[in-house]
Parts: C-alpha cells; sequence; structure tokens
C-alpha cells in the first residue's frame, strides 16, 4: 500500500508537470496574443488543475502512512536537509502551489467571454505555482532510474 501510493505519487508527477506546462503555455498564448478567454480555454486549463489536484490528495494521505512523512517528525529530523524536506517543505511549498492553481482557474473561469483576462488569471498564477513544484520536488530522488 505504502510503496504503491509512492510509485503513483511518483508516475502522477509526470502528468502534473505536464498539465501544468500546457495550460501555462497555451494561457500565456493566449494572454500575449489578447485574444478573448472562451469555454474551450478554460477546459486547458483543467488539464493543469486535475492532476495537481488528485497530486495533492494522494499526497496527503502518503504524508500520514510513509516513514519520511510525519511518522518521521523529530527535532533531530528536522535539523537534516532531506528530512525536513519531506515532512515539511515539499508539502508545505506544494501545498501553496495547489491554492494558487486552484485561485488562478477560479479567477479565470469567472472571466468567460469577456477579454483576455481568464488568459492571464492562468498564465500568472499557474506559472508560479509551477515554479514552486519545480523549486520543492525532493530531486535526490526524482525521477529515480
Ligand atoms: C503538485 C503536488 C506534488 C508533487 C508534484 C509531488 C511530487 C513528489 C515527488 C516527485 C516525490 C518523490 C517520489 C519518489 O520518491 O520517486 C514526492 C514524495 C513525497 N511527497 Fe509529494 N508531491 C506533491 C504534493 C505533495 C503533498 C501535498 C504532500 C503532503 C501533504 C506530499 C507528500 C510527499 C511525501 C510524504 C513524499 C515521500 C514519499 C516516500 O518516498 O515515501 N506531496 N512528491
Amino acid at each position: 500500500m505504502d510503496t504503491g501510493l509512492q510509485h503513483l505519487h511518483s508516475y502522477m508527477t509526470y502528468l502534473v508537470l505536464l498539465g501544468v506546462l500546457i495550460s501555462f503555455g497555451a494561457a500565456l498564448a493566449g494572454w500575449l496574443g489578447n485574444k478573448t478567454f472562451t469555454d474551450k480555454d478554460r477546459k486547458m486549463g483543467l488539464l493543469g488543475l486535475i492532476p495537481v489536484h488528485l497530486q495533492w490528495v494522494i499526497g496527503v494521505i502518503l504524508y500520514f502512512v510513509s516513514p519520511l512523512g510525519m511518522k518521521n517528525f523529530s527535532g533531530e529530523a528536522m535539523g537534516d536537509s532531506v528530512s525536513r524536506l519531506y515532512i515539511l517543505e515539499h508539502p508545505l511549498t506544494m501545498i501553496i502551489a495547489v491554492v494558487l492553481i486552484t485561485i488562478g482557474y477560479s479567477r479565470a473561469k469567472r472571466q468567460i467571454g469577456t477579454d483576455n483576462r481568464g488568459f492571464k488569471s492562468i498564465a500568472i498564477f499557474y506559472g508560479i505555482g509551477l515554479f514552486l513544484i519545480l523549486l520543492r520536488i525532493p530531486w535526490n530522488a526524482w525521477p529515480g532510474n
């Protein structure tokens, strides 16, 4: 169960990065091209939102079952950079990224048929979210070999 979830979390990361990157690129193109944000463009935003939300749920469960998550919490572990990454920095940064991406999508949804502001919202919030995800992926362990 534990290793199955860990593998799922690991594979889902490809979908997260791909989805967010596609949503971000499409939004950037629409924003810079001054296009009107449509419902089709909202669906492009879902490409990033859906895997990010699935990954968030898997991550939270993993946090409670993995030996690297909550079970490893101690003052001593916080002094070790890899342990601290899994206990604190990775979960916290990813949750902030998920919240930002969700805000970007929700704001964009309200701009359908107006102007290019929906694109701008997705481009900025997904862009920052992507940056945060890349910043705190455990690169020591992923993609592995
Ligand atoms: C967009 C969100 C997220 C991404 C892209 C992501 C990505 C990753 C990656 C690439 C790994 C290393 C997997 C490996 O060893 O191959 C990992 C491990 C881990 N993540 Fe996440 N994660 C996300 C969200 C979260 C959240 C929200 C939590 C907890 C609240 C979390 C908890 C963990 C834990 C505990 C591990 C260590 C698992 C183990 O090796 O036993 N993750 N994550």
